[in-house]
């Protein structure tokens, strides 16, 4: 009864000592975006949706991967979360974008995403591959030739319908990645993303392997950087052989 009505004086004095709009005098703290706890914030907020509530498992590639996050330069980091990645379904969050953050708070944000899965996961999956793309261009048919070799058997360009595939379907056959409708959704980085870092959450092998060979059998030695940059030539050499009409953006008629 007590906490009651003194709950009520309280609110009743605040209201009476402010003018129409003007700040209250304690505001909420803020949790850093710098800090796990203020990290998990935004994330759930502006991530998860595409690239998993727990940073894995998403439609976009995992950040809970600390050799990827320990790979991407903090340039390249900060200029994707804050522009977007163009031609593609990676908004910017800062910038010019409605409702976007600050140039500071961008960078705290990838402090906190450092700081929370970044840390103490010794795998090699990428073999200490860059994650930027080498300037020269790779070789489309050398590209092919390593798909066929490495890729293919789980990525064939068709599938049989479920019902035609026995009673236990292999999980780690996955979809096509040379089909042009897929490719024409994806930037090269992200091809090459892909390749270099792989996906643990999905069954997606690194560059270091292993791979699977035309019959089906493991195929064991990892890749170097001309298959990378031979390989993402040869998915991105895919990309415009079914012919369309101009892409069309958002809201155009
Ligand atoms: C053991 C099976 C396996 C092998 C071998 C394999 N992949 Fe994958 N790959 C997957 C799975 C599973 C995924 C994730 C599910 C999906 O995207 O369909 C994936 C995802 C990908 C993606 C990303 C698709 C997306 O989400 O945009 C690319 C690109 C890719 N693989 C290319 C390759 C290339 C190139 C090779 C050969 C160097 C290769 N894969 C070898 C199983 C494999
Ligand atoms: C609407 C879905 C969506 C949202 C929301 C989103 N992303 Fe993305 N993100 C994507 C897609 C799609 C790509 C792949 C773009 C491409 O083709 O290169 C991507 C790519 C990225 C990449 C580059 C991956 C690589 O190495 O190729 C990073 C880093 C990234 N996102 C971080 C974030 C962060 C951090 C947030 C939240 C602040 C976020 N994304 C929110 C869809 C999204």
């Amino acid at each position: 009864m007590l906490a009651a009505s003194l709950a009520v004086v309280t609110v009743g004095s605040v209201a009476c000592d402010r003018l129409p709009g003007k700040p209250p005098p304690n505001p909420a703290p803020v949790i850093s975006v710098a800090t796990t706890a203020g990290f998990e914030i935004m994330w759930a907020e502006r991530c998860s949706g595409c690239h998993g509530a727990d940073g894995q498992l998403g439609a976009g590639l995992p950040m809970r991967n600390a050799e990827y996050l320990n790979a991407v330069p903090d340039s390249d980091m900060f200029s994707m979360i804050r522009n977007g990645v163009p031609s593609s379904r990676m908004p910017g969050f800062g910038g010019d974008a409605i409702g976007g953050v600050s140039d500071e708070v961008i960078r705290d944000f990838i402090k906190g995403m450092q700081v929370t899965w970044a840390q103490g996961d010794a795998s090699n999956d990428s073999l200490g591959l860059p994650w930027r793309a080498p300037d020269a261009p790779g070789d489309v048919s050398r590209g092919a030739t390593v798909f066929a070799a490495k890729c293919a058997a789980c990525h064939p360009a068709e599938q049989a319908a479920p019902t035609q595939r026995g009673s236990t379907p292999d999980q780690l056959i996955a979809g096509s990645v040379t089909d042009p409708f897929y490719l024409r959704l994806v930037s090269n980085q992200h091809l090459r993303s892909n390749i270099v870092f792989g996906r643990k959450d999905l069954g997606m092998p690194g560059a270091a392997g292993p791979f699977r060979g035309p019959d089906g059998g493991e195929v064991t030695g990892g890749l170097d950087a001309a298959d990378v940059a031979d390989l993402v030539a040869y998915l991105a050499s895919k990309r415009n052989t079914w012919p369309s009409g101009p892409e069309v953006e958002d809201g155009e008629p």
